[in-house]
């Protein structure tokens, strides 16, 4: 079956058609088209929800036509479609929604509500040979290809702009929210960070450059908090050290311009305290519930040294957990997650009982 994905749950507008069959283990990727208005939200440090969501109705048709155009499809040869319809921005939401329910009724097609953040975790399952394919085509797509399927339980880390959360995943369809952030999300504290430190939004990626260009000894220059990493949970916050850092900055202001020693070592320092927090915390879970997967998801999931250091650990702690994570460029907001996660949690929903939740979470 090939299912078209639409996601609009932030400032990205995306469409994506995945194919799949009945007892696959991953999901074929036919197009995975991704529109941003990043640029806009870069000059103001932060998405403006009112300014994201008319991009998106702007955006909304053309990445449509060019995911269909990309993945060879009519729309008869469509058989679901899959809708972001929370968490998120309600204007943004909205455009997915209703551009979804427009095309289930007029095309006749069932649709399917996704969870935005089951759509995170569903980006593991995105490796079959179409991305191989595509990637060999275009060198824009890397792609990590899995020797087998991913096995049950799991134990996925969804770390993005706006989450951070720890969930058990007893198998498909059965996902057990074990904890997350209580203020900022790890995302969040990247990208206020970076401003701190005169980095443009979202700053997830240039802090990483920033640290990469670092002293192998720069990562220990500052002795910022690891909040919550002892707490006997799996709860997080990132709030504090945002904090630290924003004193340490108030401190030294006259040494901090962005590519200075100080910001690459505040940099490397800030990068080494939240990873250390998630991967001490994620190896917890994944110990505590016998995971035999442990999957990580979310824009922040794209920090190479996070997937370094979260797989080296799970295998110096002689966990069998197999560490696995999406390419890069599907840890970031994309269609093609949420249209896998329809696949792997197949369930219709008329098209006049979705409504869009911003507030929607796990279960
Ligand atoms: O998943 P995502 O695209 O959107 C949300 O659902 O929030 O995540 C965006 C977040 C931003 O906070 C960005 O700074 C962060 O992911 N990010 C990174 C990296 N690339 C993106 N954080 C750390 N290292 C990166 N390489
Ligand atoms: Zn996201």
């Amino acid at each position: 079956m090939k299912i078209l994905g639409i996601e609009t749950s932030c400032d990205e507008t995306a469409a994506a058609v995945i194919e799949a069959q009945k007892g696959d283990k991953t999901v074929k990727l036919l197009s995975n088209v991704v529109a941003t208005s990043l640029p806009l939200h870069a000059k103001t440090g932060g998405v403006i929800p009112e300014v994201a969501a008319r991009e998106q109705l702007k955006f909304m048709v053309p990445t449509l036509d060019e995911a269909l155009k990309q993945s060879r499809c009519k729309s008869t040869d469509i058989d679901a479609i899959a809708v972001t319809y929370g968490p998120g921005l309600i204007g943004s939401l909205l455009v997915g929604v209703e551009t979804a329910k427009t095309l289930s009724y007029v095309w006749d097609k069932p649709l399917i509500p996704v969870n935005h953040l089951y759509g995170h975790i569903y980006a593991n399952w995105l490796m079959a040979d179409g991305l191989w394919q595509m990637e060999n085509k275009n060198h824009s797509l890397s792609a990590i290809r899995y020797p087998h399927a991913i096995a049950f339980p799991a134990i996925a880390l969804i770390v993005s702009g706006g989450h951070t959360d720890l969930v058990f995943m007893k198998q498909h369809g059965s996902i057990r929210w074990l904890g997350g952030t209580r203020d900022d999300a790890a995302g969040e504290a990247f990208d206020k960070i970076g401003r701190l430190l005169g980095l443009p939004y979202p700053a997830g990626a240039a802090i990483e450059k920033l640290a990469k260009s670092a002293e192998s000894d720069s990562a220990k220059a500052y002795n910022f908090p690891k909040p919550m990493i002892g707490s006997n949970d799996f709860d997080f916050s990132f709030s504090g050290l945002k904090t630290a850092v924003m004193r340490t900055v108030q401190s030294q202001t006259s040494q901090i311009t962005p590519n200075s020693q100080t910001a690459t070592d505040i940099c490397a320092s800030v990068q080494q305290a939240i990873i250390d927090v998630l991967v001490k915390k994620t190896l917890t879970a994944a110990k505590k519930y016998h995971a035999k997967s442990i999957l990580l998801g979310g824009g922040v999931g794209a920090n190479q040294t996070l997937r370094d250091q979260l797989k080296q650990s799970a295998i110096s702690h002689k966990l069998s957990a197999e560490f696995f994570c999406p390419p890069k460029n599907l840890c970031t907001d994309n269609a093609a997650m949420i249209a896998a996660a329809a696949f792997f949690n197949y369930k219709e929903v008329p098209w006049q009982k979705i409504t869009a939740d911003p507030e929607l979470y796990f279960d």
